[in-house]
Parts: structure tokens; C-alpha cells; sequence
């Protein structure tokens, strides 16, 4: 993926949206939330105002706000022309318009603008990698993406996905992904062998439609969770267990 700014396409969601997308209870909000690939995102910002405990992590954090905001303008002008041109492909309730939508866009991009300045946000913007997550094992409860893993199946390989769900699951008890379907009508479909992958290591997965559908088609999240491969862990000899954790299959 980009390590350039002029590569990254900025255009972020709010707290609202990410809460209805993920499934996101207030149980769920109270415990320590790690989202990757959260990018210029409000989540992280209206949850700390709310009181939650969420820590962010992009790439995109490496820059500084004053970069981040002109590419946000520049990404700007780049999607909303398509958005208008492909209305069709979206369902216009959430958002009234696509008028309505770019300014909704820009007032989430200006509240993580505002917060990501401040030094304290420091801690809660890491700048990182999926593929690399600076985390010790179990340091969250849920690890959450939006629109990054399955969106990006043009670009991003199946060895990929099944990698960076990998390292969320070593640093979080559970994961939820939305959106699981590609940006481009013939993105490669990951979602089927991502669920029979984790599915044969014994983690619990399953998909949950949700009360969110802008983009077509795209109103379901995927929930990993590793409780019931603890157990299945738990429950054999060392030696067995340790071969467990270290065999796909
Ligand atoms: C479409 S944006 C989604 C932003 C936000 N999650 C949202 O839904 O509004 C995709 C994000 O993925 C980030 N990204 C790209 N490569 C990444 C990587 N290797 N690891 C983590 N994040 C990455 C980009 O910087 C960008 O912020």
C-alpha cells in the first residue's frame, strides 16, 4: 500500500457511521478499541470526547496536519466528481445528496484535523502498519477496520488479508471489518476462504448485516472472535496446543 501521501486517497467517517457499520454497542464502546487503517477518521476524536477508550493507527499519521489537510482538499476534488457521476451505485438516505455528503465528509476530515494537532492526540494517532502492529498481545479487546481490508481486494492479495487478520487477532480478543466487498465491480472476492481460513482454526466468525447501507450492496461486518479457539486451545496437551497456534490448519 502507499507510503505516500499523494497516493492515499483521503475521504473519512464519523463515530455515527463507524458504530453503525461495526455494530458497535455501548458494551462494545466501554472496552479498549484499536482501529486500523482509521485514517482522517472522527471516530477516535468523537469517542475520546464521549469518554471511550480507542487508539488509532495509519500510515497516514507519519505526516503532519497541515500535509494531511491539503490532501484531503486534493482528495476531494478527485471523489466527489465520481460520487456524483456513479449516484446510482449508492442509496441516498443516510446522506441526502451527494452535496450533503461532501460537506458531512469535510466537517468529519476537520474533526480529526482539530484533534490530531493537539499533543496528547499523539498517543491515540499511531503511525503504523497493518502488517507491523507495534502491540503486545492482547493489549485491545476489539480491533476494528473500515473500509481498508476486502475494499482494497484489487490491490491487496488474499495472503494479505489472512496476514493483517492474523496480527489484529494477536493483539485483540476480537475483530470486526466492514465493509466486505471491493470498490471495483470486479474486485477479487476474499470474504469466502478469510471465513473458511479462521473458521478451521477454530475461531468464531461470522457475518452480521447491520443498520448502515450507502455504498450498494454493502451493509454487513465481519466478526472474528478468538474465545472459542482459546477454549479449543485451553483444552489440549501443551504440545498439541503449541502446534495449534502455529499451523493454518
Ligand atoms: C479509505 S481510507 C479509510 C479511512 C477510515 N477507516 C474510514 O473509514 O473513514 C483507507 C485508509 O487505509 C490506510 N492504509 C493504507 N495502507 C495501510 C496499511 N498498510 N496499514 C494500515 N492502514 C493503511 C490509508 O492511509 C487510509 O487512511
Amino acid at each position: 500500500m502507499p507510503l505516500c501521501l499523494d497516493e492515499i486517497v483521503i475521504w473519512s467517517r464519523s463515530f455515527d457511521e463507524y458504530i453503525n457499520f461495526l455494530d458497535l454497542s455501548e458494551s462494545d464502546l466501554q472496552k479498549k478499541i484499536l482501529a486500523v487503517a482509521d485514517g482522517a477518521s472522527s471516530f477516535n476524536c468523537e469517542a475520546r470526547q464521549r469518554g471511550y477508550n480507542v487508539t488509532s493507527l495509519d500510515p497516514l499519521y507519519k505526516f503532519s496536519q497541515s500535509e494531511i489537510k491539503k490532501q484531503i482538499i486534493k482528495s476531494c476534488e478527485q471523489i466527489y466528481p465520481q460520487i456524483v457521476k456513479n449516484k446510482n451505485d449508492y442509496i441516498w438516505s443516510y446522506f441526502k445528496s451527494p452535496d450533503h455528503l461532501k460537506k458531512y465528509r469535510m466537517d468529519v476530515m476537520k474533526n480529526f484535523l482539530d484533534d490530531f494537532i493537539q499533543a496528547e492526540s499523539m498517543e491515540r494517532y499511531i503511525a503504523g502498519e497493518i502488517q507491523d502492529l507495534p502491540f503486545k498481545k492482547r493489549s485491545f479487546d476489539i480491533a476494528i477496520v473500515s473500509n481498508f481490508l476486502f475494499l482494497y481486494s484489487d490491490r491487496l492479495d488474499l495472503n494479505f488479508h489472512i496476514e493483517s487478520i492474523t496480527n489484529l487477532l494477536y493483539v485483540a480478543n476480537e475483530v470486526r471489518i466492514f465493509p466486505l466487498q471491493g470498490n471495483l465491480k470486479n474486485s477479487p472476492k476474499y470474504i469466502t476462504p478469510v471465513i473458511n481460513y479462521f473458521r478451521r482454526l477454530g475461531f468464531s466468525v461470522r457475518i452480521k448485516k447491520v443498520n448502515y447501507h450507502f455504498t450498494k450492496g454493502a451493509n454487513k461486518v465481519l466478526i472474528i472472535n478468538k474465545a472459542r479457539y482459546e477454549e479449543r486451545v485451553r483444552a489440549l496437551p501443551l504440545d498439541a496446543s503449541i502446534s495449534l497456534y502455529l499451523s493454518p490448519s
